[in-house]
């Protein structure tokens, strides 16, 4: 990692106020078929090496820090993240949405957090992207205890314009000041402007170790909403993503894998009854799946397309099974990473390990207690 850090570092500053220019108007993704179209944004499998990716879940930062519990989970959580870093190595980190738990942060700036649960893959020159989940742009809900006979809490509200009324730090502030911050190695866009307030929709290319082979997949982000606007993927992004996907891979050569936090309803039709039994692969189903509010069609797209491989989301704490749809692609839920958020179910991290030459993705859990577990593989022959 150290190695390219530098290059990588260099090309992100020279290239910052394009990436913004550009970004906003809708960041095209060129394929390159000569090095010199490479794109700094894009990713390069290792030589010799699988690619790696540890998708970081529902960390929920931030939690009543008001109490001595909300920053020991905080901490608690870093742990879990730096066990499973130090232990698979990963090559990249998706950060799946609920990355904060901005409803119930009693001050100004989510930044702070948000850039705390960075830290551990930052610190390792571990390149990352993130996408939103429906409570890193909530906006925040006082406590009832707080107007207790006792009166207003003992919490100092910072300086600002607001006062106490906590407008909390917007989608797009959140992923500016990550940006900022991270040394080059955050892998996030501002997706297209049209689509905002969903913000979180963008593509990232993963290149071949071999600058003449085609590219090893492409990844795609997108906003599922929640907080500041509806648990949906829209119309907009459905037509979006046709767009971009046709583009980018017309021929479906190249395999596709999708991230987004709120599982869609189809979730719902693959879901096990109460045992995780093949096909599919797990080792939690304890909660109903919480689904998005409506399906616009985006599941349709993907089924369409020969080259989608997998969906990952998060958002359920409780389920962490992967199970096939239609035949056609796997439908998975990461695995409860943060020690934020509602349950007690050990926490853990959903590895995935992409080949080249054959195409294969395998995957499996790995636990903060070093343990591994749900093994499967999400390539079909
Ligand atoms: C919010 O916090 C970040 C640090 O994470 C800081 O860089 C930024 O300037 C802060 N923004 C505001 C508006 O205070
Ligand atoms: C499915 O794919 C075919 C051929 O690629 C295309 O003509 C059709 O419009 C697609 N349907 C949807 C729902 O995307
Ligand atoms: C995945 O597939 C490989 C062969 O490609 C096989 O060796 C391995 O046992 C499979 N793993 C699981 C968990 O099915």
């Amino acid at each position: 990692m150290k190695k390219w850090s530098l290059y990588h570092l260099i090309i992100t500053v020279l290239s910052l106020p394009l990436i913004s220019a550009v970004g906003v108007g809708g960041w095209e993704l060129s394929i390159p078929t000569t090095t010199a179209t490479r794109s700094s944004s894009n990713l390069r499998v290792r030589e010799g090496s699988p690619f790696k990716i540890a998708i970081f879940a529902d960390l929920h930062f931030g939690e009543d820090t008001w109490t001595d519990w909300g920053p020991r989970q905080d901490v608690n959580s870093v742990n879990v993240m730096s066990t499973v870093l130090d232990s698979e190595t990963p090559d990249f980190v998706v950060y799946l949405g609920d990355v904060v738990t901005a409803d119930n942060i009693a001050i100004q700036n989510a930044s702070l957090f948000w850039d705390k649960a960075i830290s551990p893959t930052r610190d390792r020159g571990i390149p990352w992207s993130t996408l939103f989940g429906n409570h890193d742009d909530a906006s925040f809900v006082w406590p009832l205890d707080w107007f207790s006979s006792s009166g207003i809490p003992p919490v100092c509200c910072p300086a600002s314009d607001d006062g106490c009324a906590f407008r909390g730090t917007t989608r797009l502030e959140l992923i500016q000041e990550e940006m900022k911050s991270s040394n080059g190695l955050s892998h996030s866009m501002i997706g297209p402007k049209e689509l905002w307030p969903s913000v979180s929709n963008y593509v990232l290319l993963v290149e071949s170790s071999d600058h003449s082979k085609p590219p090893v997949a492409l990844l795609y982000f997108l906003d599922s909403g929640g907080g500041s606007y509806p648990e949906v993927i829209s119309n907009a992004q459905v037509e979006w993503f046709k767009t971009k996907s046709n583009r980018l891979n017309p021929d479906l050569r190249i395999p596709e894998l999708i991230f987004w936090h709120i599982p869609s309803k189809a979730y719902k039709k693959v879901a096990p009854r109460l045992w995780i039994i093949k096909p599919c692969v797990g080792s939690i189903n304890k909660e109903k799946v919480a689904a998005q509010e409506a399906e616009n069609g985006m599941m349709k797209v993907l089924e369409n397309r020969s080259s989608v491989k997998a969906v990952f989301v998060g958002h359920n704490h409780g389920l962490d099974w992967c199970c096939p749809y239609k035949n056609k692609l796997w439908l998975c839920f990461a695995r409860h990473t943060g020690y934020g958020g509602y349950g007690n179910w050990p926490r853990g991290s959903r590895i995935l390990e992409i080949t080249e030459m054959p195409f294969r993705i395998k995957s499996w859990i790995r636990m903060e207690d070093g343990s591994v577990h749900s093994a499967v593989n999400l390539t079909y022959d």
